[in-house]
């Protein structure tokens, strides 16, 4: 069963196809009115959302088809301490396909494997939020008109923000692509995706200064600080104001740098900035739902061979190592094994928050 749990689960043909199909909705909307007639779509949203959920919802009605869910996780069967595997397992009696959002890395590969119908990742924990990567895909696509020799800025918190991660993995593999990654030190970017830039030959620059960045910039990718990851609220309360895109700062950037951000915002970019041409934001927001569309159309089409749960990939490490990111789905939920993937560059990572591993010989 085909889901989308990784943006790269998708190749780059996929990614211009979904594109294209995407522009092809925004041209001739009415041809697609009742493509997923007699369709269900549930949305399991166990923390909050309004971009990603809203979007999810009108991209399926706008398709033709019937929409159910939750929005929080106080009134899913979570409350009573049912797990992801069997949330998935139940909904798939009910719906076509799911998109899921949960707080805990990894999870939504979880529900992946053990339902019937395609799962879609609409964002597990800090780690991926490959249907925002769609979004942002199709705001460079309009906004620049391609995808290949950009110099991407990536600026705010690195590390907990999960856009930024799946937008790497998916510009990565367009060719002259470059990142320059603005952060505080303790937000930086995460090594699982530092490695894999590495591993690709993909030049990036780590920098806590926007000044110097911003005239070099054909794309500034803005983020929230992410409140609710961090362990300690006082290093929240130090790092929440690092950056602020003002009109200033603007002043400095190129004449046809575009300025996106997954949002919400709180004020990592002053509401001055919204009436710049560059600011593609809110166009970035509506993006979301014609590639969601696209995805959702693409998904049911690969899912009318009906398949088994697929249950974990074989070939895995499931002993000698433990999972040390204490916000990954293997430390709570009940039964699921902590399991390992040895990666190209020896590294044992876990399978669902691709953490390195810790030996369980090494103490803690
Ligand atoms: C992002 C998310 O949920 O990760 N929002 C979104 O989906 N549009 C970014 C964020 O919450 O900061």
């Amino acid at each position: 069963m085909r889901s989308l749990i990784d943006i790269l689960d998708l190749s780059v043909q996929e990614l211009d196809a979904l594109t294209d199909t995407a522009l092809d909705i925004i041209a001739h909307p009415e041809k697609y009115a009742h493509a997923c007639e007699g369709k269900k779509l549930a949305t399991l949203f166990f923390e909050p959302s309004t971009r990603t959920r809203l979007s999810f919802e009108a991209a399926m009605y706008e398709l033709g088809g019937h929409v159910l869910g939750f929005s929080e996780a106080a009134s899913s069967s979570a409350a009573k301490g049912e797990s992801v595997a069997d949330t998935a397992r139940i909904v798939s009696c009910y719906a076509d396909i799911i998109a899921m959002r949960h707080p805990r890395d990894g999870a939504a590969y979880v529900a992946a494997r053990n339902a019937a119908v395609p799962v879609i990742n609409a964002g597990d924990g800090g780690h991926c939020h490959p249907t925002q990567t769609l979004a942002d895909l199709l705001t460079i696509r309009r906004e620049m008109g391609r995808f290949d020799h950009l110099t991407i800025g990536l600026c705010g918190d690195l590390k907990y923000g999960r856009t930024v991660h799946s937008l790497v993995g998916a510009m990565s593999r367009y060719e002259g692509t470059q990142f320059v990654l603005i952060s505080p030190q303790e937000l930086r970017m995460p090594d699982y995706v530092l490695q894999s830039m590495g591993k690709q030959g993909i030049p990036y620059f780590e920098t806590a200064d926007l000044d110097g960045a911003i005239p070099g910039l054909d794309i500034l990718y803005m983020t929230r600080i992410q409140r609710e990851r961090f362990a300690d609220p006082e290093q929240y309360e130090r790092l929440k104001d690092s950056y602020v895109l003002t009109p200033e700062k603007m002043a400095a950037a190129k004449k046809n740098m575009a300025v996106l951000h997954p949002l919400p915002r709180v004020n990592e970019i002053s509401v001055a900035v919204d009436a710049d041409p560059r600011a593609a934001y809110f166009r970035q927001a509506l993006n979301g739902k014609y590639m969601r569309m696209a995805l959702i159309l693409k998904l049911l089409e690969e899912a009318k061979t009906p398949a088994a749960p697929a249950g974990l990939e074989p070939d895995l490490v499931m002993s000698g190592y433990r999972c040390r990111n204490r916000r990954c789905i293997c430390q709570t939920e009940q039964e699921l094994p902590q399991a390992f993937r040895r990666t190209e560059d020896g590294v044992c990572r876990c399978l669902y928050c691709e953490t390195a591993a810790e030996r369980e010989d090494m103490g803690t």
